[in-house]
């Protein structure tokens, strides 16, 4: 049992830390200690009391969760009108019930019919609390929400906490952002109806951290749409965290009886930031990814995109299937290019239906020859975009979103489906149903290539809604998809790594992680991908981009490949019969240690960025079997014997490694607390090292 209550003290217990809620005589929830564990007699809150004599007071209260009202001024996590124009909201503590791991506090406006209860459910072994909220208008008027936030997290008064989001791009994915919070408000957002390329819908909290050390706090939204995550601090010291749907352009109304639940917040507390990762890591795969394949190691795919880009047919997607299959693939997957009129990205977005003239017999000829040579066949889609020039789109006009008097704004010459519609729903839906049906297809990569713009929907009563319900929409179809066809694949992508949020994760299997696949790039992208999301969910492809005029060798190419889900992207009909079999025997090996990759712990022991050296080591959870991935890209000033501190390893196990035609025979403890010299004296080195325990 996780969850303790003494008098008015709610105690959620996870494995090293305590997350204390307690609420006073006035009705006031507070929040206590989210840290190390005290003895539960020790909280108490004390009365704060009503009376605000010049107003610091009030707002000196830890709320766990801050309406708009009375004299309180900081940021509030929910603002909202009633029906008569009223805009304040005066709750005070109802009840509490304890269900299991979860516990709900609700909490009663005074004056009118509004509930919200406070729900948390307790992970214990990850030291990881999930939560939101729900209100329920028990009245027969309309509520009118303005700033809705799922969760407000209050951390422990300290010096200036760091706070880490990403500040990234296209082609520059989860690039990290590291500010200090030492006063006012720190804001990330989207407002583009997909999480986005820039901030990330999270926030990670330290004084002083680092990977093996220092306390970590963090939040993920769970949420694909805009989003806003506040980071504030006052004069006292005390830092507070919402996060939440974006209050930018919204508003959600809640009719008399209704009730709605915000997208929920994965919130947790690490020691150090490698801790952190490898918490996240477990309990992604173990609780938050969908079922039908997060206990399954995924495939090595290959994919058509770098190859071909639109210029598909069966005679040259059959060909590269050949090769595909020689390197060891398990799954093709045909992208962008394959229906309507779609030659290039003018045309032919919402006709989800086979090009004839590419594929005069079906994508049944084509999957045959893929199923023939032993591999699974997988499709690109792009389900909520139009191109002006498709048949969709000259018969429905108006399914896209649109204000009647102004010119939309095209973005790679499409525009986006109003998602709100049940008729588009219907459509799509029914277009990708029948596609599954009809052909023997394992994955779908659902695609998402544009932000939103012109954002009107005559279909809405609300229309500031619209950033909500497309969200949900998305995550509704895919569902039902998956709950229709268990055995297919889903992959989250958006121009690349535009839609890999935690809210992606659960309805997703895994994410296409950036459209840049050159490889020193991706050591900082995938790192930072890794740092706050699970290892199986990021898909790296191994390709021939050259957008450097670098010519990187292949075998450092797979190096940092394997680090992730291994795929492959360049264009095989120029590799030689060796390139092949280098491929294969990389394969190979990435299908033997797939399972420590997938489903291990990753221990970041030299950072690119700082040691100029990566070194990630992979280890499985019984500690017995492990692999070690170094890459440098230059040499300078003789990168001689620096120490390699192994950890991760059982301090107590023995273990077997050979580096450089060195044999190593030594403890845990000695590789992590002596290490090994390693002497990187070479452009793109790079070296995977199996490690195991005798
Ligand atoms: C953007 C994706 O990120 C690419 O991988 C590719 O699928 C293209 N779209 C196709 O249009």
């Amino acid at each position: 049992m996780s969850i303790l209550k003494r008098g008015s003290t709610i105690v959620l217990e996870t494995k090293n830390y305590h997350y204390v809620i307690a609420y006073d005589t006035f009705g006031y929830v507070h929040s206590v200690h989210w840290g190390e564990k005290c003895p539960i007699e020790d909280y108490v809150v004390d009365d704060i009391g009503n009376v605000n004599p010049n107003h610091p007071n009030l707002d000196q209260i830890r709320c766990e969760y801050t309406p708009f009202g009375k004299t309180m001024y900081r940021p509030c996590a929910v603002k909202l009108h009633f029906s008569d124009g009223c805009r304040e909201i005066n709750p005070a503590y109802s009840s509490c019930k304890i269900e299991g791991e979860e516990v709900h506090i609700t909490i009663k406006d005074c004056y009118y019919p509004l509930e919200m209860t406070l729900n948390y459910r307790v992970h214990y072994d990850y030291d990881i609390i999930e939560r939101s909220v729900t209100f329920n208008n028990t009245g027969k008027d309309d509520i009118v929400f303005e700033t809705l936030m799922s969760t407000e997290l209050t951390l422990p008064a300290t010096k200036p906490y760091h706070i880490l989001n990403t500040n990234g791009s296209w082609g520059a994915e989860f690039t990290p952002t590291d500010s200090v919070l030492d006063g006012g408000s720190l804001t990330f957002e989207s407002r583009q109806g997909r999480s986005g390329h820039i901030n990330s819908p999270y926030f990670i909290a330290y004084t002083e951290a680092d990977e093996k050390n220092g306390r970590v706090f963090f939040g993920h939204l769970k949420w694909s749409g805009n989003f806003k995550i506040k980071a504030h601090r006052d004069f006292l010291g005390i830092t507070r965290v919402t996060l939440g749907l974006n209050s930018f352009d919204f508003e959600h109304v809640l009719k008399g009886g209704q009730s709605f639940t915000t997208p929920e917040v994965i919130c947790g507390l690490a020691d150090g930031l490698g801790n952190m990762s490898r918490n996240l890591n477990r309990f992604g795969y173990s609780e938050i990814l969908p079922k039908n394949f997060a206990d399954k190691e995924l495939p090595v795919l290959y994919n058509s995109w770098e190859a071909t880009e639109f210029d598909v047919n069966v005679k040259d997607q059959s060909a590269l299937a050949e090769k595909a299959a020689a390197a060891g693939c398990e799954l093709f997957v045909m992208d962008d290019g394959w229906f309507g009129a779609r030659n290039d990205d003018h045309a032919g977005l919402g006709d989800w239906f086979v090009n004839k003239e590419k594929f005069p017999n079906g994508l049944c000829e084509l999957i045959e020859n893929v199923n023939a040579l032993g591999m699974d066949f997988g499709l690109w889609v792009e389900p909520e975009m139009v191109n002006p020039d498709s048949d969709l789109y000259r018969a429905h006009p108006d399914w896209a979103y649109h204000y009647d008097t102004r010119k939309s704004n095209e973005i790679r010459n499409q525009l986006v489906l109003n998602m709100t519609k049940p008729e588009v729903q219907d459509y799509i839906y029914n277009c990708l149903n029948d596609i599954l049906n009809e052909n023997n297809i394992k994955y779908i990569k659902w695609d998402m290539n544009r932000p939103f713009s012109e954002t009107g929907g005559e279909n809405l009563e609300h229309p500031k809604m619209l950033w909500y319900l497309h969200t949900k929409a998305v995550y509704e179809i895919v569902d039902k998809l998956k709950a229709n066809h268990p055995d297919v694949q889903f992959e989250s992508c958006s121009s690349g790594g535009g839609r890999c949020d935690w809210g992606a994760l659960e309805h997703y299997d895994e994410v296409w992680t950036s459209d840049n696949t050159d490889a020193i790039d991706r050591i900082f992208i995938q790192k930072n991908y890794a740092l706050t999301r699970p290892v199986k969910t990021m898909r790296a492809w191994v390709t021939d981009v050259n957008w450097y005029n670098r010519d990187t060798p292949l075998d450092f190419r797979f190096n940092i490949s394997m680090r992730g889900v291994l795929s492959l992207g360049g264009n095989l009909n120029n590799y030689s019969d060796e390139d092949i079999s280098v491929c294969r025997k990389y394969v190979d090996l990435y299908k033997e240690i797939r399972p420590i990759v997938q489903f291990g712990d990753l221990y970041r022991l030299l950072d690119i960025d700082k040691d100029e050296i990566s070194a990630e080591l992979y280890i499985d959870k019984e500690k017995s079997n492990s692999v070690l991935f170094i890459a440098s890209v230059n040499t300078r000033c003789i990168k001689k014997a620096v120490p390699l501190y192994i950890d991760g390893l059982d301090d107590n196990r023995i273990y077997e490694l050979t580096f450089e035609d060195k044999h190593y025979k030594k403890s845990g403890s000695f590789f992590k607390y002596v290490g090994i010299p390693i002497e990187i004296r070479k452009q793109y080195y790079n070296n995977i090292i199996k490690i195991k325990a005798v």
